[in-house]
């Protein structure tokens, strides 16, 4: 009988251990996969833009993009020195590296074609594709707004801070291992033609301005659980036209109290996971180019993304 016992015991623990060592083989597995995709390089064809440097009204071009459209404070700090993004257990640490001329950063000796290398395609100087950079949500900006954006961050005063890099947590790599957090790199057909739109009250470009919304809304606008986002985020609400859960109801002063404010059509908050705040300061052009792109888009019901 004892022999009996002991070998259901020692079946038992066979499976016990064979479990772990499943677990654990899934769990190295998935440091692997991550590993080498952080790692891996790819090339890319960059075209060249040239930079006003100095140019005062191409500064404030930039400064106006970065601060009420593009949302690079963000992810990069205030002083767009760098920021922690995100740091727990599970995601790991975070991190938007410093965008200034200062001490620790990367960007010192940035050319234009290694800033539009990371800004329209999302790999890094080193070939590295950047993980969690938005760059296809810029890739509708026209070279003059592109350059502006460079020489804006050129001026910038130098900010001296180290970057600490992106460590992934267990379950950031395995968002990445499976792509569930895809890089920017894989969602840009480098071959893809720019919209001619030029800025106005127009939909055409507010098809350029929709980029700043879509990396939360998603590209058909329905909402839902925002990629890679802290997990503390709500979801993003249905910004499509459809009447029962996006924005079918409203009217454009209903859109601009939202953006400007942060108060729904009901006049209840909008969680600041939604950076209203950044968008209060948008031109009323801009606001009525994205609602005029908004209100043409096919309504969708809540989370199809
Ligand atoms: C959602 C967060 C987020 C936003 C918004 C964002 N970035 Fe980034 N960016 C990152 C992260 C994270 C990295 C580092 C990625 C890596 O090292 O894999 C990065 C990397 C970069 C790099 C490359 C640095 C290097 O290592 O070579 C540049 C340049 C950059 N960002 C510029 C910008 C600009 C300009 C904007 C606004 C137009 C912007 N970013 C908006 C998160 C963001
Ligand atoms: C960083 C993520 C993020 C970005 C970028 C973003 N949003 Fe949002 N937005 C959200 C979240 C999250 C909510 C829901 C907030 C809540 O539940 O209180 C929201 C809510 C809204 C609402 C309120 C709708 C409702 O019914 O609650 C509007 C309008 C809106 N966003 C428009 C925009 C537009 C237009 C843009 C681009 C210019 C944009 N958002 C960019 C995250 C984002």
């Amino acid at each position: 009988m004892g022999e009996k016992k002991g070998g259901i015991v020692r079946k038992l623990m066979f499976g016990v251990v064979g479990l772990f060592g499943l677990f654990a083989c899934g769990i190295a597995g998935m440091h692997f996969v991550s590993a080498g995709k952080l790692a891996e390089t790819v090339e890319v064809e960059v075209a060249d833009i040239s930079v006003p440097d100095g140019d005062r009204s191409a500064m404030e071009r930039g400064k106006y993009l970065v601060n009420h459209l593009m949302g690079c404070r963000e992810c990069h700090g205030d002083d767009l020195g760098g920021k922690v993004i995100m740091d727990n257990g599970a995601m790991g640490l975070w991190y938007g590296p410093n965008l200034t001329r200062g001490k620790g950063s990367k960007l010192a000796d940035y050319s234009s074609k290694d800033w539009m290398r990371a800004l329209r395609h999302g790999v890094g100087k080193d070939g590295r594709r950047l993980l969690l950079m938005p760059s296809e949500d810029y890739v509708n900006f026209g070279d003059d707004d592109m350059a502006a954006v460079v020489a804006y961050f050129r001026s910038l005063p130098p900010v001296d801070r180290e970057d600490q890099g992106i460590s992934l947590g267990p379950i950031g790599k395995m968002l990445v291992a499976t792509g569930q957090i895809p890089f920017a790199f894989e969602k840009i057909d480098p071959k893809a033609r720019r919209p001619e739109a030029k800025p106005g009250p127009t939909r055409e470009w507010g098809a350029v301005l929709i980029g700043s919304c879509t990396g939360c809304h998603g590209t058909g606008l329905s909402g839902g659980k925002i990629p890679g986002g802290d997990p503390k985020w709500p979801q993003a609400a249905n910004i499509s036209p459809d009447k029962e859960t996006g924005l079918g109801q409203w009217s454009y002063e209903d859109f601009v109290k939202a953006m400007r404010e942060g108060k729904r059509k009901d006049g209840s908050a909008i969680n600041e996971a939604m950076p209203w705040k950044a968008y209060a300061g948008m031109k009323d052009d801009d606001l009525r180019a994205l609602w005029e792109y908004i209100k043409a888009a096919p309504a969708k019901a809540m989370g199809g993304r």
